[in-house]
């Protein structure tokens, strides 16, 4: 049990078996905004059902469309951080329209998929499409914001909906009013849903600059849709967007500067405050069950360094429930086999996309185990016992403690004493004893 060896090794054979038998673990890796919000990216990926790199290759050819029109270095950045970011606010919206696709029903991104929206009747009409297009630039740029990733990113993200015409959602502007990052972003957010919705790269390597061309005057700036055509005429633009190590390549940028340790725990305890505003939870619960989790794992005798791994973990740990249905999360009622086995992707998803961060290797395997149950009966992977780390068991029982202490809108809240009793019932099954132990030492102590 974790009483005798509180640092364990853990086989993981997706991901490097050395990364779990350092006790020393080097704590928080020095990175760059880019490369942190190039991974998390794919989340928002998931929250629009976009198929996952949709977000990435958007910057990919909006970096590419900006080089080539000879932006200044720092411009080139926003151009990056908008494209990245340019549709989280589809993340932070529990709810958007959706329409009816051949693979089932998905969220509508704007226009950024024209054909999808325009041959589909959204379910709930276009009144929701209006809103919700407004509605997700708004609340892009207010996550933006909070990011630190200055004005001019959140102003692209707020209006990469507009069109050159003006024919964009309320409040739009138009032609050179629109500010070029955004008039960017809108160009490569629509190449690269076009180049997504043709199926064959063949195909799209054809046709690509006479489809650009069509909405040149319209939705695009003519300028930039000219240069962009002449872009899609180049072999060296395809091998780019098509290239597997694309993601790395992306985050070898370094764009955004490195950040520091502080830093990194400011950026992603905003993607923290997405998830709980997106599942229903009171603001600031993520940054809550973090602290929590870090003060536990200095309590379990882990140096600094590995406990402020264990806190990056916990703000990221419910990352990948952006992926699944929002009412599936807060269902009062006991869900059905399918809404069940969609909630527990959540921690695999969340795994994967950290697990492509350089140094977070560990985070992303605790973030995957945090479900899991010594007694097996956990999930993804039904681990047993010493098999569930920790760390996974730390964040586990700092989150199960917060939600029961938390008021749900099927349930009064706990007392902490109530909420600890609670847990105590799941010693042996849900969570190791010794833990428990540790947990009142830090939480506690609760009578009774
Ligand atoms: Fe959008
Ligand atoms: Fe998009
Ligand atoms: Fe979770």
């Amino acid at each position: 049990m974790a009483s005798k060896a509180l640092i364990q090794t853990v086989k993981a054979d997706f991901l490097d078996p050395s990364l779990y038998d350092d006790p020393g673990l080097s704590g928080v890796p020095r990175l760059s905004r880019g490369t942190v919000l190039a991974a998390l990216s794919r989340v928002f990926d998931l929250a629009e059902g976009r198929r996952s790199g949709h977000a990435q290759r958007v910057a990919y050819v909006g970096v590419y469309l900006a080089g080539e029109m000879v932006l200044e270095p720092a411009q080139m950045e926003e151009v990056f951080f908008a494209c990245l970011l340019h549709d989280v606010g589809m993340s932070a919206g529990a709810t958007g329209p959706r329409v009816e696709t051949g693979r089932g029903s998905r969220l509508i991104s704007g226009a950024a998929r024209a054909s999808d929206v325009l041959s589909s009747v959204p379910i709930g009409g276009w009144a929701d499409v209006i809103s919700a297009l407004a509605t997700h630039c708004e609340l892009g740029a207010r996550i933006a914001r909070k990011m630190g990733l200055g004005e001019s990113v959140a102003r692209a993200v707020g209006r990469h909906h507009d069109c050159w015409d003006g024919s964009g959602p309320p409040g739009s502007v138009a032609g050179e009013r629109v500010p070029v990052v955004a008039r960017i972003v809108a160009l490569a957010d629509r190449v690269e849903s076009m180049i997504d919705a043709e199926g064959s790269p063949l195909l799209v390597r054809r046709r690509g600059p006479a489809l650009v061309r069509d909405m040149s005057g319209s939705e695009l700036d003519p300028a930039l849709a000219e240069t962009m055509a002449a872009i899609a005429g180049r072999d060296e633009f395809w091998l780019g967007f098509y290239d597997n190590d694309l993601s790395t390549s992306l985050m070898a940028l370094n764009y955004g500067g490195m950040m520091s340790r502080d830093d990194l725990f400011d950026l992603i305890a905003v993607m923290s405050d997405v998830v709980d505003g997106r599942n229903g939870r009171e603001p600031g619960t993520g940054r809550r069950v973090a602290d929590l989790a870090r003060k536990m794992a200095l309590c379990c005798d882990m140096t600094e360094r590995r406990a402020d791994l264990v806190k990056v973990a916990a703000l990221l740990q419910d990352v990948g429930t952006l992926g699944v249905p929002a009412q599936y999360l807060s269902k009062p009622d006991i869900l059905s086999i399918d809404e069940m086995s969609a909630v527990q992707m959540h921690p695999i998803y969340a795994r994967d996309i950290l697990s492509e961060i350089p140094g977070l290797g560990a985070a992303a395997w605790w973030v995957g185990c945090h479900h899991e149950r010594i007694d097996g009966k956990g999930y993804p992977g039904m681990l047993e016992g010493d098999e569930v780390p920790v760390e996974a068991q730390v964040i586990g029982m700092c989150e199960a403690f917060d939600a029961l202490t938390s008021e749900r809108p099927y349930r009064r809240a706990m007392s902490a004493a109530d909420a600890f009793e609670v847990m105590r019932g799941m010693g042996g099954t849900r969570f190791d004893p010794y833990l428990l132990e540790r947990f009142e030492s830090v939480a506690g102590p609760f009578p009774g």
